[in-house]
């Protein structure tokens, strides 16, 4: 990986996100402006009224009509200012997805992203690629418990609901990696439940999506055709699938078919390649506590076999 991903909603690189960053610059401006303001009459005036020695009660005073209409005008236009600026916010960030067909659906589990490209019918994990310029919708669901959609640089946070699918959509401006991030607690490793959003160049989006939709290359070496063969001896299958093998029906782990061709495993947690694959499937429960796949006892070489026929999976 080269720079660094933008996480930085201060940095929007889509309309959607800017929307945000400005709403939000300006009423943290009007705050601030306030807040000075207040404090400084209130120091202004202890300072000012302190009690001398020798004075007694200061002269009460009642009533002001000129000040308390005042007073009660200015911070009213205030907050009819933010509501519109909140409104049109608001619009602009999440406009109405109306009834057209989601490009992808982020599905949030315990504990990662899975990206299904339905018009393409293909499934990511960890990696949404975007391309450049275009709107993308996005339709947010849930496989398990609440989670929350959140890519800071690019657009609003957004509830991974079950049952109840929502909507945001991304135009992307900038060529890159983003990082997004559950947003919303739901369990042990809620905090190892990231995902990069990844705008590509239409021409790169359109070869990644054709190498999406490949089947998975078939094992040719001795070595990934021992791993293909404990893959299917050790049930991994049952979970996992990988397209073009007898296992592409489970559902319920990340899908397999290229997983050669990420950039972390885990839920962002460890970076991908054949020692992390081992690693990964020899102490699941020691890297990531808690997660839904169970530490398998295999020997390294059995390990080794297994990662040699996954790292191939381009
Ligand atoms: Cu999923 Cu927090």
């Amino acid at each position: 990986m080269s720079a660094q991903p933008n996480s930085n909603m201060f940095v929007p690189a889509a309309p959607e996100a800017r929307a945000i960053a400005e709403a939000f610059t300006l009423s943290l401006i009007v705050c601030a402006v306030i807040f000075v303001f207040v404090v400084g009459i209130v120091g202004y005036a202890l300072i000012k009224n302190r009690a001398k020695p020798g004075t007694g009660e200061p002269p009460q005073v009642y009533g002001n009509h000129k000040l308390e209409v005042t007073l009660t005008v200015i911070p009213f236009l205030i907050c009819v200012a933010l509501f519109i600026v909140s409104w049109r916010t608001a619009n602009a960030a999440a406009p109405d997805p109306g009834d057209a067909e989601p490009d992808v659906i982020a599905r949030g589990h315990q504990w990662w992203w899975e990206f299904e490209y339905p018009k393409e019918n293909f499934r990511a994990a960890y990696e949404m690629h975007l391309p450049l310029g275009r709107p993308a919708l996005v339709r947010v669901e849930s496989f398990d418990v609440i989670h929350d959609f959140w890519v800071p640089a690019l657009t609003r946070k957004i509830d991974a609901i079950p049952g109840h699918p929502n909507h945001v959509t991304i135009t992307p401006e900038q060529l890159g990696r983003f990082e997004g991030t559950c947003a919303e607690f739901c369990g042990t490793q809620h905090a190892w439940m990231r995902f990069q959003v990844v705008v590509d160049s239409p021409a790169d989006y359109a070869t990644w999506v054709a190498a999406q939709r490949r089947p998975a290359a078939v094992p040719t070496t001795p070595i990934q055709l021992q791993g293909y063969e404990l893959f299917s001896k050790y049930t991994c299958g049952n979970c996992h699938s990988i397209a073009g093998t007898p296992f592409d029906s489970a559902r319920i782990a990340p899908d397999l078919t290229h997983i050669g061709s990420r950039a972390a495993l885990g839920g962002g947690l460890i970076p991908q390649n054949l020692y992390t694959i081992m690693a990964w499937m020899g102490g699941t429960q020691a890297i990531k506590p808690g997660c839904h796949m169970p530490t398998f006892p295999l020997t390294n070489a059995e390990l080794a076999a297994i990662a040699n026929y996954l790292g191939a999976l381009q």
